[in-house]
């Protein structure tokens, strides 16, 4: 699935080392679909050849405001472009870009355009970090303009810092992001995330295989479609958004807990971590140590079924309150979905086949079925998790949209 099929960008290259770095955002906004006109800097030339901007990109380079035969070449292809990229953005562009100058194409095009913006920032990490760029950069996000936070790495001249431009993927994931259908604004959507932990002792711990992959793939999607997430997690999931809030947990019955308090003001549970159904009935308060006489008994008890909890809990506060859940299951995948879904009483189920190679614990692909409370049934074919976690949130807005057209 090509992610930015028809969207038409302005890719901005600013004058700065990371220049380079620029040609290989414009091939992957291409592979994904897009049309890229890229538009440099007279600086930006410095760094990189327009040749290969001709080469790789979907229209002529522009650098010049004045080459164009159109009388007003910058508001044309502002007003025709869906997004404008800047990699990288250097501290002169966000200076500009934040008080409105326009002393060139680049300038201009972000001034005179009403499309998304967004500036991936890269400089000199001493003036990554002088208060005049950081009120600028303020400025900009409070506008509601996108900055992407540069890393900390190696610049030029063999410094290391904050002020290298952010990875090639977090760019592109950042310019998705910006053009997805925005279908669960307005939503609250809480995910759980990862595998829980039940303790032995302080050191150690019954666990399962989750990576917790599947359940960031899914938060980053709901981010993306415009939904408030609360993420009950066992891993940090290192994504920053102020529609993120995140609860750190480790065991079942923290993730229940955590659970049950966030779904009271939310919309919809999709509860994808692996959940422990055993925990240890009482772990030790110190580490056991070796040799230590009788080899320690671990008598388990049972964890509560956070998601039947859930679904009990959401028939008292609301009906509109929506429960998907997922099983992992390694033979008669469809029958038990099928068996589990009416057990655990949730509108959604997401089946699958943890057994096989491609799709077991940890992997970066995922095949599943979607089965649905009225026994309707979608399969996703084997996919990147990204593309199953958009499926997923598919299935959530199609059964939140059939609630509001019942009522
Ligand atoms: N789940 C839960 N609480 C548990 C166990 C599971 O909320 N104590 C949730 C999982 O997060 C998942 C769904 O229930 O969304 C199904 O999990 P799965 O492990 O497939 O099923 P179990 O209920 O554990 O049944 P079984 O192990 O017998 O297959």
């Amino acid at each position: 699935m090509k992610r930015l099929e028809g969207v038409s960008i302005a890719l901005g290259v600013g004058g700065g080392i990371a220049a380079y770095k620029a040609v290989e955002l414009l091939r992957r906004l291409v592979d994904e679909g897009a049309h890229v006109t890229p538009v440099l800097t007279k600086n930006a030339l410095n760094f990189v050849g327009l040749t290969t901007f001709r080469a790789l990109g979907s229209s002529e380079p522009v650098v010049s405001l004045f080459e164009d035969s159109s009388p007003i070449p910058h508001t044309k292809l502002g007003q025709g472009v869906d997004l404008v990229v800047v990699a990288p953005a250097t501290a002169d562009i966000l200076s500009k870009f934040a008080t409105g100058a326009c002393d060139d194409a680049l300038s201009t095009i972000l001034v005179s355009t009403d499309a998304k913006v967004v500036l991936a920032a890269a400089m000199h990490k001493e003036m990554w970090s002088h208060p005049a760029v950081m009120e600028n950069i303020e400025t900009i996000r409070r506008r509601g303009f996108t900055v992407v936070d540069p890393e900390h790495g190696r610049l030029a001249g063999g410094d290391v810092g904050f002020g290298r431009l952010a990875a090639t993927e977090v760019i592109l994931d950042a310019v998705v992001g910006q053009m997805a259908t925005r279908d669960l604004a307005g939503y609250h959507v809480v995910v759980t995330v990862g595998g829980t932990r039940e303790a032995i002792d302080p050191v150690r711990y019954i666990g399962n295989r989750s990576s917790g992959r599947q359940g960031l793939a899914i938060v980053s999607e709901l981010l993306d479609r415009g939904a408030h997430v609360t993420a009950i997690s066992t891993i940090d999931p290192a994504l920053s958004s102020s529609y993120l809030e995140v609860v750190r947990v480790e065991s079942a019955i923290e993730m229940e807990s955590a659970t049950r308090s966030a779904c009271k003001d939310a919309n919809a549970l999709i509860m994808c971590a692996a959940v422990a159904d055993y925990r240890v009935e009482s772990p030790l308060v110190n580490k056991f140590k070796r040799g230590s006489g009788n080899l320690p008994e671990i008598k388990l008890v049972e964890n509560p079924d956070i998601l039947a909890n859930v679904v009990a809990d959401s028939k008292m506060y609301s009906q509109n309150f929506i429960t998907i859940g997922f099983a992992a299951e390694t033979e008669n995948v469809e029958a038990n979905g099928r068996a589990k879904i009416v057990k655990k009483g949730c509108d959604i189920l997401v089946v699958n086949d943890v057994s096989r190679e491609e799709t077991r614990f940890g992997s970066a692909d995922n095949e599943v079925i979607i089965l649905s409370a009225d026994g309707s049934l979608k399969y996703i074919p084997l996919a990147p998790k990204r593309e199953v976690a958009a499926g997923v949130v598919d299935a959530l807005v199609e059964r939140l949209l059939s609630i509001e057209f019942e009522q």
